[in-house]
């Protein structure tokens, strides 16, 4: 069993994830990182994993476009889709709205996998916006309320990745 992890990542969180999920995956697996990558060859693969992360409620589009432009491909496959983002708490929408309704339907399984701010590697305006983000935020949830700024942030949820793996396991 061959396995093809496709991720999007702006600030490595998606990338870190799909690195995790490599580690815990049955048979060969490769990675491809979508914003540098552009030639698929997804015939060669028995199950393909997407994945990416969440902006302003968008994933990134080069993620879209795989999952429109290659749907052919996708739905003879066993397909696994992931997310990373930060606010869990409209999770599914968020899901909904990134992928494909037929991709979803007939997906292996789909995962949320948390999210991490790397803020040593954001701009002045991404800052900005994760400062007011997380200020609304703290106020549900306490997570956010602990945000140090000068830090890496890691909110990955391993134990989902964990869950995810096996699912795609079991085929
Ligand atoms: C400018 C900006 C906008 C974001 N917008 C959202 C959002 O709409 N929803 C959400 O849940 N998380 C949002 N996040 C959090 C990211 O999805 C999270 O930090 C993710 O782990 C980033 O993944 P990456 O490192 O792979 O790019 C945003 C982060 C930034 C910096």
């Amino acid at each position: 069993m061959r396995t093809l992890i496709i991720y999007g990542s702006n600030h490595g969180c998606a990338k870190k994830c799909a690195e995790l999920l490599e580690g815990k995956l049955k048979g060969e697996v490769d990675i491809v990182d979508i914003r540098k990558d552009v030639t698929l060859d997804l015939n060669i693969y028995d199950k393909i994993i997407i994945g990416g992360s969440i902006y302003m409620g968008k994933i990134q589009k080069e993620i879209t476009e795989v999952c429109e432009n290659y749907y052919g491909n996708l739905k003879d496959k066993k397909v696994g889709l992931y997310v990373c983002c930060m606010n869990e708490e409209n999770i599914e929408a968020q899901i909904k709205d990134n992928f494909p309704e037929e991709l979803l339907f007939g997906a292996v399984t789909q995962g949320y996998f948390g999210g991490a701010f790397n803020f040593k590697d954001m701009n002045f305006i991404e800052r900005f916006i994760i400062r007011k983000v997380a200020k609304s935020l703290s106020k549900t949830n306490e997570k956010f309320k602990k945000i140090d700024m000068k830090k890496f942030v890691d909110m990955i949820e391993r134990g989902n990745i964990e869950k995810f793996a096996k699912a795609m396991n079991s085929f």
